[in-house]
């Protein structure tokens, strides 16, 4: 086998976002173009996923967060549902030894609660092996709902209202962020959604405001580093000037 082209990588080709969400769509339609069940589509959009976070650190992007589990998903036939937990926990088991080695540190945002309690082990034995660790954050989005994370964080609000340590009108939008879930990771700069389809569907909402949005027409389990090199390349033509008149490149 030959070597990886490490000079490629180090020498990173451009400036990266420091943050890049990505909408994982597609890979049951991938599979139903070749006569495969959905859950091949699945299991291939793990392998995607795997070249992608490897691709995103070489790149030098310092937050990925990937919607891999939405409140909505529920709603799939039980065997789908369970074959999307059975992933969550093979990739936990299998990949997070090597997630980190390589420095990444694992964060969870979405609704814990009413999850399988040994999901909920897992997800927390993620985070709590890679606390410490300082290079790639993956924020993975699981059981997670954009309107249900703002309603989280305003119940959050209203306890320190009722407990009288907030006065309602000192509420600010900096106030409401503190209560996100990850309220200390930055916004996105880029929000990527692979399938064709160009919607956000609930996902970081609030945290989407001046984000840039990229739909690229593959399939997940097609996405690789190219296709993340050619969104970037895509999002450094933006101007995002955040509701002023003077522009900051995306870089
Ligand atoms: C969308 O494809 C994808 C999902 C609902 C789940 C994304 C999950 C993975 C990529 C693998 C799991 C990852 C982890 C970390 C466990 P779709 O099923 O909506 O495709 P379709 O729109 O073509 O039907």
């Amino acid at each position: 086998m030959p070597e990886p082209d490490i000079s490629q990588s180090a020498k990173a080709p451009f400036k990266a976002p420091r943050h890049v969400a990505i909408i994982m769509d597609g890979n049951g339609r991938w599979a139903a173009a070749r006569g495969l069940p959905r859950a091949e589509g699945h299991r291939r959009g793990v392998e995607a996923l795997r070249r992608t976070i490897r691709a995103a650190g070489e790149i030098g992007i310092e937050f990925v967060t990937i919607f891999s589990f939405s409140a909505e998903n529920w709603s799939r036939p039980v065997s789908e549902v369970r074959e999307l937990m059975e992933l969550l926990r093979r990739f936990i088991r299998n990949d997070l030894a090597e997630l980190h080695q390589n420095n990444v540190r694992v964060r969870i945002i979405g609704e814990r609660q009413s999850l399988d309690p040994e999901i909920e082990r897992l997800l927390v034995e993620a985070e709590e092996l890679t606390k410490n660790n300082d290079g790639l954050t993956l924020v993975v989005a699981f059981n997670y709902g954009a309107r249900q994370e703002i309603a989280r964080a305003a119940q959050r609000v209203a306890e320190q209202v009722a407990k009288g340590k907030l006065d309602p009108a000192a509420i600010t939008v900096e106030t409401i962020g503190r209560c996100l879930d990850a309220p200390d990771v930055p916004d996105p700069d880029l929000i990527i959604r692979t399938s064709g389809e160009q919607r956000l569907s609930n996902f970081l909402l609030w945290q989407a405001a001046y984000s840039e949005l990229v739909f690229v027409p593959i399939y997940w389990p097609d996405f690789d580093r190219a296709a993340l090199e050619a969104a970037i390349r895509e999002y450094q033509q933006r101007e995002r000037r955040f509701g002023g008149l003077v522009a900051k490149t995306g870089s």
